[in-house]
């Protein structure tokens, strides 16, 4: 009997390598852990532990969120944070759905041409290295948002986790030694002292983050406010300001979240609910998947010429609609219902065939009467009441604008290279900007980052996201077609070689050895520009997904430290 379920299997997999024309995925038929009741999935081992720990513990997903953000930026100071800022998307055991903008804002004494020089040309690196880079941070605002909205246990109990995770420090993993050595340069060109991270640490050292448990503690002591207008503000804006900074005590009190409706369209029988502007992920997945809901991908196969060819064009034009339309919905008007309605995504497939790439040159944003990055971190938490939480959280860059203020204990956001500095000059993710990413006091900057739930026949499927700058929302539909329409595991789905295009650069960007020389070659017959050396890893995807049986499957990313962790 098992060498028949042995053949089988072998079987099976023959056909499906042979129908996806790919190299087998390494993990084939792996599934990632699976637990009864409830799941964290983060960057980190111990931020997944942490809030686990707390729904063990009786609180629910929104209680973990806050505590998981806060050991990320204990134990992940590469992207998870206080200093930067992000998205959340939910949905509660009855269904409800609900987003949370904690994106970083503008300063007051921001201009739309801080970053131009006297003859209009964008300043090298002063959008994303130092304290020129820095945004209004907006993560403690949305953690206590979170907890007073929709949290359960007391706030010390939420706290506290992190705060020992600070004192007992953390272990330094290898990718973490060899990310710390890359950083070494900027670190020293941005801060006039030394700061920790300087030192040269190696694999299975253990760093101890006594100054941010201080600040944590503080915060835990006298709230939000401690943050905001307390002494921690007053600290963080003499840092700033002694390092010529721009952001002042009245940035800081004057911050604040914003509870914003998520984006949800249908994909076949999925419900998907994704986060709104001032993100463009929600539109932009939102675009993609319904241009690429009428082709037979399943049919075509995962990673095969057609599949491939679908979505690419899929996402030139939806990258194109994203530069154009897109921003803080604070400060512009945006053409969203028409943007992911079927007419208008009809007609902008309408100049795709199989027969050759269609040339970024001749795509442009659609007509439309207006009426008027790669470094960031996911996690996504499933707790046993069966609420759900997709989280994006970010400093932008890794380690942000490289500024540490060691007196705090945390690195400042590099957020404000979000905005387009100059129409039509390409962020330090190669994305072209428009006007309605110019930069203005008090405006979010678009972002990329895409926290998504997706529901099946009106109950909780998936929970997923990850970080990659303007990779992040071709990544984290790959994952959901990945279970969809290629039946794979969470894990296998996670783990599956991924590709990205983004309109301009006119380029498809292949994970390098992941896809054949022959389906490479055949998409250059027909016109693609491709790239197989400029993206070693697109994205980092976290997520959990919802068996017919009732329990959960995590997918941790095999490119990452990323762990699951549940009960
Ligand atoms: N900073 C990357 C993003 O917001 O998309």
């Amino acid at each position: 009997m098992k060498k028949i379920i042995l053949l089988a299997l072998l079987l099976v997999s023959i056909i499906s390598c042979k129908k996806s024309f790919t190299k087998p995925i390494v993990d084939e038929f792996k599934r990632g852990l699976i637990t009864d009741h409830a799941m964290v999935v983060s960057a980190r081992v111990e931020a997944s532990k942490i809030g686990a720990d707390i729904l063990k513990k009786g609180g629910n997903a929104f209680d973990a969120m806050a505590a998981t953000q806060l050991a990320l930026a204990v134990a992940y100071p590469f992207a998870g944070n206080i200093g930067g800022g992000g998205f959340m998307v939910y949905r509660k055991a009855n269904g409800d759905i609900g987003a949370l903008d904690f994106r970083e804002k503008a300063p007051l004494a921001a201009t739309k041409d801080m970053y131009l020089d006297s003859l209009g040309n964008v300043i090298p690196e002063k959008s994303t290295l130092g304290v020129m880079s820095v945004g209004v941070p907006g993560s403690v605002a949305g953690i206590f948002a979170v907890h007073e909205k929709l949290g359960s246990l007391p706030i010390e109990d939420i706290i506290k986790p992190a705060i020992e995770l600070a004192k007992k420090g953390v272990v330094i993993t290898e990718k973490q030694e060899k990310k710390f050595k890359n950083y070494q340069e900027s670190f020293r060109k941005v801060n006039k002292d030394s700061i920790l991270f300087e030192k040269d640490w190696k694999a299975n050292d253990t760093i101890k983050y006594n100054a941010l448990a201080e600040t944590l503690t503080r915060i835990m002591t006298n709230g939000r406010d401690e943050f905001y207008k307390g002494e921690t503000a007053k600290r963080l804006v003499s840092f700033i300001q002694e390092n010529g900074g721009i952001i002042t005590e009245e940035d800081l009190a004057k911050y604040d979240v914003s509870w914003r409706t998520p984006i949800t369209f249908e994909y076949d029988d999925l419900k998907i609910i994704s986060m709104s502007p001032p993100s463009s992920g929600g539109i932009c997945l939102a675009q993609i998947m319904e241009m690429i809901e009428p082709y037979d991908l399943d049919q075509f196969g995962h990673n095969s010429v057609k599949s491939i060819q679908v979505i690419t064009e899929a996402e030139r034009r939806a990258y194109a609609d994203r530069s154009y339309y897109l921003g803080d919905p604070d400060f512009v008007s945006i053409p969203g219902e028409t943007l992911i309605s079927d007419n208008y995504l009809k007609d902008r497939m309408a100049s795709f065939s199989f027969d050759k790439a269609t040339l970024s040159s001749d795509v442009t944003h659609g007509d439309i009467q207006v009426v008027e990055s790669n470094e960031t971190t996911h996690y996504s938490i499933i707790d046993q009441f069966g609420n759900s939480v997709s989280v994006t959280t970010t400093l932008n860059g890794g380690y942000g604008s490289k500024l540490y203020c060691s007196d705090l204990g945390f690195f400042l956001n590099n957020e404000m290279d979000d905005f387009s500095s100059k129409p039509g000059v390409p962020n330090m993710f190669g994305l072209i900007g428009a006007e309605a990413n110019s930069i203005a006091p008090e405006k979010r900057m678009l972002s990329s980052m895409t926290p998504t739930i997706v529901e099946k026949d009106g109950k909780l499927l998936m929970s997923v996201g990850t970080p990659g700058g303007s990779t992040i929302i071709t990544s984290v539909m790959q994952t959901i077609l990945n279970v969809h329409e290629y039946s794979m595991t969470m894990q296998q789905a996670v783990n599956a070689p991924r590709f990205h295009h983004q309109w301009l650069p006119d380029v498809v960007l292949f994970e390098p050895n992941s896809f054949p020389n022959e389906i490479i070659e055949e998409l250059q017959r027909l016109g693609y520009k491709t790239d197989e050396k400029r993206a070693p890893v697109i994205g980092k995807v976290d997520g959990i997904l919802v068996l017919e049986n009732g329990k959960l499957e995590g997918g941790a990313d095999r490119r990452g430290d990323d762990t699951a962790t549940g009960y």
